[in-house]
């Protein structure tokens, strides 16, 4: 692509300057790593003008990939004390260090985007070939350790790898999670971005203890979920990785793949007939349910309606659009709805809005015919950029830049809703 909008232009100067050649950093400072999701949505800015890299920074992540098939939240390629917590603390024994926890599973979605869109065809077929089995090997890890009663859809373990770190989701949950015996510690984002507008110290601490406790049992990823007292069933992460599924089931038959496509078609459909039972007519959203108690936890954050990434019924989706239209925000969406007490407009996910979840909605909701709740989505997320730069996330209310800056996948983003606006 030429990058003629000024917009796209200073997109892919951060892109090409968090760029570290075959993966890319979140961001300097706060982020000196390659981590799991951002880099598959980096993957979808970088194909704009160079699709080849796109390719690489995917394949990069899964060549850090288990031999279980979990592919770790964090890949830390190059030492750097700037981050906390780094390497030692995981302790996972991997020969490139990484985190021992995963992320939302984007990169189904991803491959089939780049593959869809890509104009050098040969080349997009061997990529996507040789990544296939991996992916497909990553989400069957997903229902076989994550869902162990065969429910159709998975749960996290540590609020981390939903990437909502510290959403309202998590609160009533987190309770239980213990902090007596944690090492002694000192954090680090907090030296790069404003501690107000990053979790708290006791969120901290519950973070670091099921750190601490899944490196006791030896990073086993098989024994992690019955031992966390932290299991939740978001409807976010399970419609990313349903949606991926579906996108894997498609690209595997077009590549003559017929027993990957069948195996996720199969997740695809047994998880959405699940994700029904999350749906929550007083908020017209899906809700999290927490599988130690099965009770739905009362919270409409973004994760709900980041539901409408997979298939979920149209009536659904236009519920959701709904929804998102009466929170009544300047900018769309926020991460947690504005009416109720706990929203914080500043502090991470507990009412900002971020560009990637956005996308994922815009995205869902124009697939489903909802196209002018899509369009206003997209316009809003420009309206935030020109205002407000390229940060990793925004003030609903006021569109204030919070957190780190020129930030990767926020720039990815830009790339791929300017094109969204030209088709
Ligand atoms: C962090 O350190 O803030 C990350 O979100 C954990 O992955």
């Amino acid at each position: 692509m030429t990058a003629q909008d000024p917009l796209a232009k200073i997109a892919e100067d951060i892109l090409r300057e968090n760029d570290r050649g075959s993966y890319t950093v979140p961001t300097k400072g706060l982020y000196p790593f390659q981590w799991n999701w951002d880099s598959c949505l980096t993957a979808l800015g970088q194909r704009h003008y160079d699709e080849a890299r796109a390719w690489t920074e995917i394949e990069t992540l899964f060549a850090h990939q288990w031999p279980c098939g979990m592919v770790p939240h964090i890949i830390f390629h190059l030492y750097d004390d700037g981050y906390f917590p780094g390497p030692e603390v995981w302790s996972t024994g991997r020969p490139v260090p990484t985190s021992g926890i995963t992320q939302p599973a984007v990169a189904g979605f991803a491959l089939r985007r780049l593959f869809d869109r890509a104009s050098n065809r040969a080349e997009a077929e061997a990529r996507v070939r040789a990544l296939l089995p991996k992916v497909a090997a990553w989400h069957r890890w997903f229902f076989a350790t994550r869902d162990p009663k065969g429910e159709g859809l998975v749960a996290i373990i540590h609020p981390w790898e939903s990437g909502r770190d510290n959403s309202i989701d998590w609160d009533v949950s987190f309770e239980r999670v213990p902090t007596e015996g944690i090492a002694p510690y000192t954090r680090r984002d907090t030296q790069h971005a404003n501690p107000e507008h990053r979790p708290t110290k006791a969120q901290y601490d519950r973070y670091l203890w099921l750190v601490e406790h899944f490196r006791s049992l030896g990073w086993d990823t098989a024994k992690l979920h019955d031992a966390s007292p932290f299991q939740v069933v978001d409807p976010g992460f399970n419609a990313i990785l349903l949606r991926a599924c579906a996108d894997l089931a498609d690209l595997a038959e077009a590549l003559g793949e017929p027993a990957l496509a069948a195996e996720n078609r199969a997740f695809a459909a047994r998880g959405l007939a699940a994700l029904e039972r999350l749906w929550s007519v007083e908020h017209g959203q899906y809700l999290c349910g927490d599988r130690t108690t099965g009770a739905l936890i009362d919270s409409a954050s973004v994760g709900g309606l980041l539901a409408a990434f997979a298939a979920i019924p149209p009536a659904r989706a236009q519920a959701i659009a709904a929804s998102i239209e009466a929170h009544g925000a300047r900018f769309r969406v926020p991460s947690h709805a504005p009416a109720d007490p706990r929203f914080d407009a500043k502090r991470y996910w507990r009412g900002p809005v971020w560009l990637v979840v956005n996308y994922m909605i815009a995205d869902g909701l124009a697939r489903a015919g909802q196209t002018a709740a899509a369009a206003a989505i997209t316009r809003s997320s420009l309206d935030l950029i020109h205002e407000s730069g390229f940060a990793e996330y925004y003030d609903p209310t006021t569109g204030e830049p919070l957190g780190g800056g020129r930030f990767t996948w926020t720039a990815a983003m830009v790339l791929e809703f300017l094109a969204m606006e030209r088709a």
